[in-house]
């Protein structure tokens, strides 16, 4: 597996504070603020395509009602996704994982992609989201980590020959971290900050598995989860965590 060199800072669903998040508008504008890494959260349409989006419904980050899984890429492609955040991004869609991924690509920045399933959809959608990097994302593109709590699509990935990294997202150390995150071929955790002290932290880093947390939008605590090891942040408001090094 590909080695994983990331940026201390992560946009969180793009630039999660400033614009709509999993949108184009929103990881153009991580790419204006300086932001070398992006997250994005990728769930499949009724009719199997891999779109960007966090929630399981519509209704908080579109002007539709109804479930994600349950609608089709027409239908989806009809909602507003971005006059909910503010108006000047209204007529914002819900953009196709391939749309984003050539976005990203042109930009130079690097991917967090988040496979957004549970356990029984999981292998499914991380399928999907492999075949739409490997048809858009070239060998020599900026750098990418693909990640989820689903651990059904980590073992796709896996079972699939996934030569990217990958990650496991938890919101805290289980006891079996270790044994887990070796036998689905992991080579970072993503773990809630919330649930990370010092110990925990060096706990990780003394095995040498990458550790990244989520979400921080707090200078302070920031300057902490470094201090104690932690390798990267996702923030919604990178720009206030990132130093001069950083760009
Ligand atoms: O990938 C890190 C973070 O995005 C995981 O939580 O709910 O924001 O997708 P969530
Ligand atoms: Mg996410």
């Amino acid at each position: 597996m590909a080695q994983l060199f990331l940026p201390r800072v992560i946009g969180h669903r793009g630039a999660a504070a400033h614009a709509p998040e999993n949108t184009l508008a929103g990881f153009a504008c991580a790419a204006r603020l300086g932001v070398r890494w992006i997250e994005l959260d990728v769930q499949l349409t009724s009719d199997g395509v891999p779109v960007v989006f966090h929630d399981d419904r519509l209704e908080r980050t579109t002007d539709g009602r109804g479930v994600l899984v349950e609608t089709s890429l027409a239908d989806l492609r009809r909602l507003d996704a971005g006059g909910w955040f503010a108006d000047r991004f209204a007529g914002e869609r819900v953009p196709t994982l391939a749309e984003a991924l050539s976005l990203l690509v042109a930009q130079g920045q690097g991917l967090c992609l988040e496979v957004k399933a549970d356990e029984a959809r999981g292998g499914e959608t991380a399928r999907a989201a492999l075949d739409g990097l490997r048809r858009h994302w070239p060998a020599d593109g900026p750098p990418l980590v693909l990640s989820s709590f689903a651990k059904s699509a980590l073992e796709a990935l896996a079972e699939d020959g996934c030569a990217w990294p990958r990650g496991w997202l938890v919101e805290r150390l289980p006891d079996d971290w270790r044994d887990e995150v070796r036998r689905l071929g992991c080579g970072s955790l993503h773990v809630d900050q919330a649930s990370l002290d010092a110990a925990a932290v060096g706990t990780v880093k003394a095995q040498g598995v990458v550790l990244l947390a989520y979400t921080v939008n707090d200078r302070s605590r920031a300057e902490q989860l470094w201090g104690w090891g932690t390798d990267a942040l996702f923030s919604d408001c990178p720009e206030q965590l990132l130093g001069p090094s950083d760009h």
